[in-house]
């Protein structure tokens, strides 16, 4: 039997637990032209979210496209991105696809390839320096101009968004905003996990998507959920796990989708043969899962200053601790606070910590525990 929990890629299907609530909010918003801002941390779940929500509103008759910017890292590369999603979302390419495509994108040069499993697509070619300024219109426009032909409302997901703000210049970003407006029959929804880029399109009043939609954070599982979740997925596999147990694991995982997840995933593997879950496999499983992604986290470390890694691992000791205090920054010898300030900033930039009212938390609790569990 297949091991029903799912980490790593999106999931869908069975794999994909519950958000009834943000499911139904969010198609409904997609349905009435709504455009969403949607943020959380890597791995909650923005991806599989929006891709099930776009699936289920495609079956109600929605043109639908679904666009992952993390590749988009020049303007160059948005516009082929970009293009690329569009066709797509028209068909596989036949005649009469290509013509729609070409009226869609006159000034761009589509040509079909065929990838490694017999897949065909359209990719596109074009002089990049001639044609960058003239085809954003029309690319930008694509879809809304596609979904009045139809007589169709349109819905396009632009996935870690926040890439745009790394660009040399704001045309793409100010462009945008002055052409959506005027979609009335398109709901676009941003999607980013970078806090500190994305808070920056959104939230600085001098930028042009300030005020441009609604902000729909997307939080941790329902611990409750969960463990329904859990127990229906182990009696699946006939593995027995006491309430007791469920719950252990639920609150291990913390209502985190992934590490919830990936703890499944190693219990059921662990312990499929023996058909049982104990306290005491939970307690190995967690420890398997950390020793898993320490691989990950040793990178994380490997990439900071001296003085950020001290304070992570200060931190990881005294969560509650008031960084900047003189008695917390001696403890751990730290130096001066003006340099802690500078590395917490530098910590925030990486995503690795959040401000939360007046104290600093991982973004992460997992990285967390794996620190203090290094010691
Ligand atoms: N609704 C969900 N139900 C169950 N697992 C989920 C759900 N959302 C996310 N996950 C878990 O988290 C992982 C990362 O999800 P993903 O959608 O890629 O997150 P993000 O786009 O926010 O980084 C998935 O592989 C899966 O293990
Ligand atoms: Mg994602």
């Amino acid at each position: 039997m297949k091991n029903p929990f799912v980490y790593g890629e999106e999931v869908t299907g069975e794999a994909f637990w519950n958000r009834s609530q943000e499911v139904k909010e969010l198609a409904r918003d997609i349905q009435n032209g709504q455009n969403v801002i949607i943020f959380s941390a890597r791995r909650y779940g923005k991806t599989s979210l929006i891709k099930n929500v776009l699936g289920k509103v495609k079956k109600e008759g929605i043109l639908t496209v679904y666009v992952d910017l993390y590749p988009a890292i020049t303007r160059e590369k948005f516009i082929e991105i970009y293009a690329k999603a569009v066709s797509r979302s028209l068909g596989k390419p036949t005649q009469k696809v290509l013509e729609a495509v070409k009226r869609l994108f006159p000034k761009l040069i589509p040509k079909i390839v065929i990838r490694g499993e017999g897949e065909a697509e359209f990719e596109f070619d074009y002089e990049p320096k001639s044609v960058f300024k003239t085809s954003l219109p029309d690319l930008l426009n694509a879809v809304h101009k596609r979904a009045q032909e139809e007589k169709k409302t349109a819905c396009v997901a632009f996935d870690e968004f926040q890439e745009i703000a790394n660009y040399a210049d704001s045309e793409v970003e100010k462009e945008m905003r002055t052409v959506f407006q005027a979609h009335r029959n398109v709901s676009y929804i941003f999607l980013g996990s970078k806090k500190h880029l994305f808070g920056r399109i959104f939230q600085d009043p001098n930028r042009p998507f300030y005020k441009s939609g609604k902000h729909m954070p997307l939080g941790r599982l329902p611990i409750i959920e969960v463990k329904r979740y859990l127990k229906e997925r182990f009696e699946d596999g006939g593995i027995q796990a006491s309430p007791e147990v469920i719950s252990d694991i639920a609150e291990k995982g913390a209502g985190h989708p992934y590490y919830t997840q990936l703890l499944g995933h190693i219990l059921w593997d662990e312990c499929f043969e023996q058909k049982r879950i104990t306290t005491k496999d939970v307690e190995e499983g967690l420890d398997k899962m950390l020793l898993r992604e320490g691989e990950l986290y040793e990178t994380i470390l490997d990439g900071l200053t001296p003085k950020q890694k001290n304070l992570l691992v200060a931190l990881s000791f005294e969560p509650e601790a008031r960084v900047f205090s003189s008695q917390f920054l001696s403890r751990f010898h730290l130096g001066s606070a003006s340099s802690v300030q500078r590395a917490c900033q530098g910590l925030i930039e990486k995503d690795l910590l959040d401000r939360e009212s007046d104290r600093l938390v991982f973004q992460d609790p997992f990285f967390c525990l794996w620190l203090q569990r290094k010691r």
